[in-house]
């Protein structure tokens, strides 16, 4: 008897542990699939770091055309309409803030606002202050002149006095190349210009695309291109990552869509350049 019952309990504990190892093998119910992350245009993310929901608060110096500058009272150009576009694409207002080009850096990492956008060249200085998003644009020097001057490139500014914007590329990039030079800085590149057009200077190194808007737009000249290579990133507080990716996925996706390109061909003409186009 008690073997028999011994046997039937061995035979029942077999049992279950093949059961309970059936049920280990079985295949995992199918889970209901995770809701999508899609960024909704109306709904604000809020996990970007931003001081305000629904706002990110954006530094520029608003006097460079044509990226961002005011006309007819409105704030206009390139970088305000790509910066526009990103924040509407998740969900935020752009509150911009206008302020010397000089002062962005150092006002940015002291939280004054949530990202910057200044047709600011990527530089490693920089980045060891403010993060940089992927490159949003191509730029390269220029130098101006008035419509009569005899300058017809940086071989013949010895002598002279070149004109750039205080705390910029044109600014470090003349004070170490036109070394036989005066290098005066400007608080605004319109300011520049106007000294140039006033003949208080005899040049200004400006990025080409700035050049060109004021050889449009007055009788100064670009008379000479010089290739610096620099591309433009919008800047974040450096511990922000999170809106770092959140402006590098929405850039990539504007660029991809062709939007970038219909920007761009709003402020300028000719091609866009091949990793800007869709
Ligand atoms: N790209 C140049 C730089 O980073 C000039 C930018 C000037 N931008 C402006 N908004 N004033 O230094």
């Amino acid at each position: 008897m008690r073997s028999v019952n011994l046997r039937l309990l061995i035979s029942i504990v077999a049992l279950l542990a093949l059961a309970l190892a059936a049920c280990a093998d079985e295949p995992d119910e199918p889970e209901a699939p995770d809701e999508v992350d899609e960024v909704d245009e109306d709904e604000p993310v809020d996990d970007l770091g931003l001081a305000q929901e629904g706002v990110i608060v954006v530094g520029s110096d608003i006097d460079f055309p044509p990226f961002e500058f005011i006309e007819d009272g409105e704030i206009q150009g390139f970088d305000v309409d790509l910066m526009e576009e990103i924040a509407a694409r998740l969900g935020l207002e752009v509150e911009w803030v206008d302020t010397g080009f000089d002062a962005l850096i150092s006002q940015l990492a002291a939280d004054e606002f949530d990202a910057l956008i200044a047709a600011m060249t990527i530089t490693e200085e920089r980045a060891e202050t403010i993060a940089f998003s992927d490159p949003y644009f191509e730029a390269t020097q220029a130098l101006v002149v008035g419509p009569d001057s005899d300058i017809t490139g940086v071989g013949d500014l010895a002598g002279m006095s070149v004109g750039a914007q205080d705390g910029t590329t044109g600014e470090a990039y003349a004070e170490e190349n036109f070394t036989d030079s005066t290098i005066t800085s400007f608080p605004s590149y319109p300011a520049a210009f106007g000294a140039l057009e006033a003949d208080q200077i005899d040049a200004v190194l400006a990025d080409l695309p700035a050049a060109a808007e004021q050889e449009a737009r007055s009788d100064l000249v670009v008379t000479e291109v010089i290739d610096t290579d620099e591309v433009y990133g919008i800047g974040v507080q450096q511990d922000n990552e999170a809106l770092l990716a959140a402006i590098n996925d929405t850039l990539a996706e504007i660029i991809a869509d062709g939007t970038y390109a219909d920007i761009y061909s709003t402020w300028f003409e000719g091609d866009v350049p091949p990793r800007f186009a869709d």
